[in-house]
């Protein structure tokens, strides 16, 4: 019997960086994100005689796992079972685009199933908190919110509330990223002077934005997203030493972004622990953005969503 779950990144307009508690792995800043459609990590779980995690057909070492698979056999009751993970993403791994956020939701979702347990989705988000703190969002689909401190996300708009809201994820280098975005955050709360100010502002960031979202209103919410993540990134470039996720391509594309705005378009980047960009537009401006970034940057890919749904599970038949 193989239980499997089926989940998509959530990409954060308004960025959670840093912990609350690290025991708990809950957040020290509120995010709001979209769950993103089309792209998706799918997940089985089986029971074997040892835990094992491979991702894209690549076994994985089980250091990132253990204390993952190990909260979940507690909470699911599989104490003393081992359990074969595989794992399947439609869109590079580890590179930025938020895999860790659909693989652990999706492996929450999947190991639930197989034990035979009727979760309500905040408790299958707290779960999935416990792998990565994307990943409590990806539990649900339209645009979700997680509260600092908080254990689990919430919906806070449907799949539905904005029908012409896309993202373009432009995807400038493919290779794994170096530093885990685990690692950068608590590198970030120890040695950034910026640190205690980006947690100190985030809240009013996260309120306006919610109230822009709600109002369907890009010339709103466009500017809260760029602040958003430009003051994560400073606690980045102000720790000891640097960390600088960005490459030469990111930043032209940044630029591009500024020139295409200048010009009238309604077209706001941001990113995560990684080089790529990802670009929230409307519907009717994707081609020509795509267009514009592609000419910028020739070597980039670009892939492009709309919000989409939650987590799904089920046994496999
Ligand atoms: O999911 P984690 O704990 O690896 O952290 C992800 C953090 C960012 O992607 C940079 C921001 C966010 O809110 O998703």
């Amino acid at each position: 019997m193989r239980g499997w779950g089926a989940a998509g990144p959530s990409l954060a307009l308004i960025k959670y960086w840093g912990k609350a508690s690290a025991e708990a792995n809950t957040p020290a800043t509120g995010s709001l994100a979209v769950t993103l459609g089309a792209l998706e990590s799918r997940t089985e779980a089986a029971f074997d005689d040892r835990d094992s995690v491979v991702v894209n057909g690549a076994e994985q070492p089980l250091e990132r796992f253990s204390s993952f698979l190990g909260a979940l056999k507690r909470e699911l009751g599989l104490e003393g079972r081992g359990l074969a993970v595989t794992s399947a993403n439609n869109f590079p791994t580890a590179a930025g685009l938020a895999s860790s956020s659909s693989g652990f939701a999706a492996l929450a979702g999947a190991a639930a199933a197989l034990a035979g347990a009727q979760l309500p989705a905040a408790k299958l988000s707290a779960l999935a908190r416990l792998g990565s703190g994307s990943a409590t969002r990806s539990v649900y689909g339209g645009f979700t919110v997680f509260d600092a401190g908080a254990e689990a996300a919430d919906v806070e708009q449907g799949e539905d509330h904005w029908p012409d809201f896309r993202v373009v994820l432009c995807v400038v280098r493919e290779a794994a990223k170096a530093t885990s975005s685990r690692r950068a955050m608590e590198f970030s709360r120890a040695t950034s002077p910026y640190y205690g100010r980006w947690v100190e502002t985030s809240p009013a960031v996260l309120a306006e934005a919610r109230l822009a979202l709600a109002a369907c209103d890009w010339s709103r919410l466009g500017p809260l997203i760029r602040q958003s993540y430009l003051r994560m990134f400073s606690t980045m470039f102000t720790a000891a030493p640097p960390l600088i996720y960005w490459q030469p391509e990111s930043l032209a594309l940044i630029h591009e972004l500024q020139t295409l705005r200048d010009e009238g378009f309604t077209a706001w980047e941001t990113m995560d622990a990684g080089p790529q960009v990802k670009v929230f537009c409307p519907a009717d401006q994707v081609d020509a953005v795509v267009a514009r970034l592609a000419a910028k940057v020739p070597g980039a890919r670009f892939l492009t969503a709309a919000p989409g749904p939650g987590l799904r599970s089920g046994i496999v038949p």
